[in-house]
Formats: structure tokens, sequence, C-alpha cells
């Protein structure tokens, strides 16, 4: 087991990552075009559209995109949890295990200690009738053969690396003596409790106030350098990753359109989409309420000829037809090791500066 370090504060720049020599490693979540079709009551809703992406240990992946663009469908089947609505191809390997071609039964022992999953909101993932250290308990319990007393010194020890002061009296609380942020950390206690290879975050923060919201995104990295986790954080808003994420994808309508480095994305972004999320994100220079992606974002059941985004996008009428007619792949961008991005505008030519 790794120790969990006692309220240990993350400290330098997540962007060192890149130097790590665990990066030479294979990574320990690969998802290789991932395909995600809901069964709707008029037809088939295709909501995945082949992602493939990779995450390795010690490393923050981040997934933006607007809502409806199949993050959490993404993440739901990276788990096996989606439910039987839904049809999934493609592979989800975790840590070389094959997710998608086993079956349930054989998922349960991995999920809690290769694949962990925590969501925006804690109160609808938490048991009210069960105090928080039982929860945690149960759960260390499910991969670990130890009497309670073990698994209740466990629960303490996670709740005070999360951060919960007077971990040995809280953990015998309910949720609800819990403030959000407080319920926010318990069900990354009950998600990291089994040293997890692999963190799915979906918008950990999205719920919580800006203070707080910092707060859970320095413990989420925090554990993922202690842990040597690959931490995957889902987000629709690309000013939470500046800073915290390594690697970044951009979604839109059920695919990846650009990924890349966080430099190649804040400071080369090559789609027109992620300008547009750009062009939206708060800075320290502006204020107020911020200028959102003009038109109706694509998705499965809507889906627009050729480029999805053509309809919303500013530089389509210049390329013309081709973005009406013809899909356009992710390539990768010319003298960059793994800055790809999807669009025809780009494969010829720069984009100016966002
Ligand atoms: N259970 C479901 N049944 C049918 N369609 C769904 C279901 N869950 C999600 N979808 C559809 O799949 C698409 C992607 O949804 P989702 O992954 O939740 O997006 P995001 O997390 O990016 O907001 C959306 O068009 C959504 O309406
Ligand atoms: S392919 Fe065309 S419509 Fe799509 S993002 Fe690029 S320029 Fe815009
Ligand atoms: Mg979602």
């Amino acid at each position: 087991m790794v120790e969990l370090g006692k309220n240990g504060e993350h400290g330098g720049s997540r962007h060192a990552v890149h130097t790590s020599p665990l990066l030479d490693q294979q990574p320990v979540l690969s998802l290789r075009d991932l395909q995600v079709t809901f069964r709707g009551t008029s037809g088939p809703v295709p909501a995945v559209n082949g992602v493939t992406l990779e995450a390795h240990a010690g490393q923050v992946v981040a997934i933006v995109g607007e809502s409806g663009s199949g993050k959490s469908a993404t993440a739901l089947a990276s788990m096996g949890l989606l439910p039987d609505s839904a049809t999934v191809t493609g592979s989800v390997l975790v840590e070389g295990t094959d997710l998608n071609a086993i079956p349930e039964k054989q998922r349960v022992p991995l999920r809690g200690s290769s694949i962990a999953m925590i969501f925006q909101d804690a109160l609808a993932a938490l048991n009210p009738y069960r105090t928080v250290g039982r929860q945690i308990i149960d759960a260390y319990r499910l991969h670990h053969d130890v009497d309670k007393r073990t698994a209740r010194e466990r629960a303490v020890e996670v709740l005070d690396r999360v951060g919960i002061r007077d971990a040995t009296r809280r953990v015998d609380d309910y949720p609800h003596e819990f403030s959000g942020g407080m319920r926010q950390r318990a069900m990354i206690a009950m998600a990291v409790v089994n040293d997890p290879t692999i963190l799915i975050a979906d918008e950990p923060t999205t719920a919580l106030d800006v203070t707080v919201q910092r707060q859970v995104l320095d413990l989420l990295t925090g554990l993922t350098d202690d842990l040597g986790m690959a931490l995957v954080l889902i987000t629709h808003d690309l000013g939470v990753v500046a800073e915290v994420a390594d690697q970044i994808a951009v979604m839109y309508a059920g695919r990846i359109v650009e990924s890349g480095s966080v430099l190649d994305i804040f400071d080369h972004p090559a789609h027109p989409y992620t300008q547009a999320l750009l062009g939206a994100t708060p800075n320290l220079e502006t204020s107020g309420r911020l200028a959102a992606i003009p038109g109706v974002p694509a998705s499965g059941t809507n889906l627009p000829s050729g480029c999805p985004f053509h309809p919303r996008c500013a530089f389509a009428a210049e390329v013309g037809e081709a973005c009406r007619t013809k899909r356009p792949v992710l390539e990768l961008r010319p003298g960059t090791p793994a800055h790809r991005a999807a669009c025809h505008f780009t494969t010829d030519r720069e984009l100016p500066d966002a």
C-alpha cells in the first residue's frame, strides 16, 4: 500500500511532470476508439464517437467540453458503469486489461482498486443513513481482508489526508454533518482508500464555491503526486485546468477535437472550438459575465454534416465546402510531438494566436 502523507500540500508546478521518467512507461489507462451509443425512444443516440486517450501514472489528463459533449459517458464507460441502454465499443485498457471485453463479475474487483471515480454531487454519492467512516470502512474492506479496527484506522488516516480536521472524531459523523466541501473530500477519501491506479473526477468542483474549488483541485493534484495515480479530470471549464493539468483533451459532439500539453492548448490552440473556449475563459484581466460561444452545441441526435462544429465556426466560411461535407480527423500538428487537432483549416494553415 502506498503511504498517505499527512495533509500534504501540493508543491511545485504540475507541468514539471512532463519530464518525469514515469511517462516512459505504459499508460495505466488507454481508451481506444471508444464509442458509446444510447438506445433512445426515437432511435440510437451516439454520445461518444471514437475517443482515443491515454493517461500515465502521476499525470493529470483533463477532458474539457461543453455540456452534452460526451464527457460523462466517456467516464462511465471507462468504469463499466453505463446502463444496459448503452452500447459500448472499442477498448478501455486499465493496466492492460480491457474492461470492455470482460464480464461484469471480473470488473467488480478492479473498480475501486484499479480505477475509481468521483462525481459532481457528493451528497448523492454518499449514503445519508451511514456515517462517513462506515462508508469508507466498507469500501476498504471490499478490497482488503482486515478487521474493522484496522479498517477504521485506515478510514481516519485517509480522512486526515484529504484534509478533514479532527478526523478521529469526524469519522463518526453522518454526511449531513459535513459541509459541501467536506463531503467532497469524504467522497475523495472513499475513492482513494484502496489506492487506485486511476482516478476519474467528473466535474468534481462544479457545485462548490470558488475558494473550495481551488482547495479540492489542490487536494486532487496533491494525491495524484503522492499516490502516483493518473487523474482524469473532467470539466466544462477550461480555466480550471490551466494550472493543474498535464495533458488536455477538448471534446465536441462526442469526439476529441484537439489534444496536447497544457502549453499546446493554451499557447497554440489550433482548433477554432478551443479558441472559442479560451475566449470564454476568465483570466485575471477579465471579470463579470463572459461571452458564451454563439450557436447550439452539436450532440448525437442533431449532428451536423462534415465538421460537427461548422454551424458555429468563425472560419467555416473561409474553408467552405470541406467543412460542411468532410469530417476532419484528429491529426498530429506538424513539428509537435503530441499536439493534435481535427480541423480542415489548421491542417493547411496556422491560426492567429488566440
Ligand atoms: N442515459 C442516457 N440516455 C440517452 N442519452 C444519454 C444518456 N446519457 C447521456 N446521453 C446523451 O449523451 C450525450 C453525452 O452526454 P454526457 O456524456 O452526459 O455529456 P457531458 O458529460 O459532456 O455533459 C448527450 O447528448 C446526452 O443527451
Ligand atoms: S473543420 Fe472547418 S468548421 Fe470545423 S473547426 Fe475547422 S474550420 Fe471550423
Ligand atoms: Mg457530465
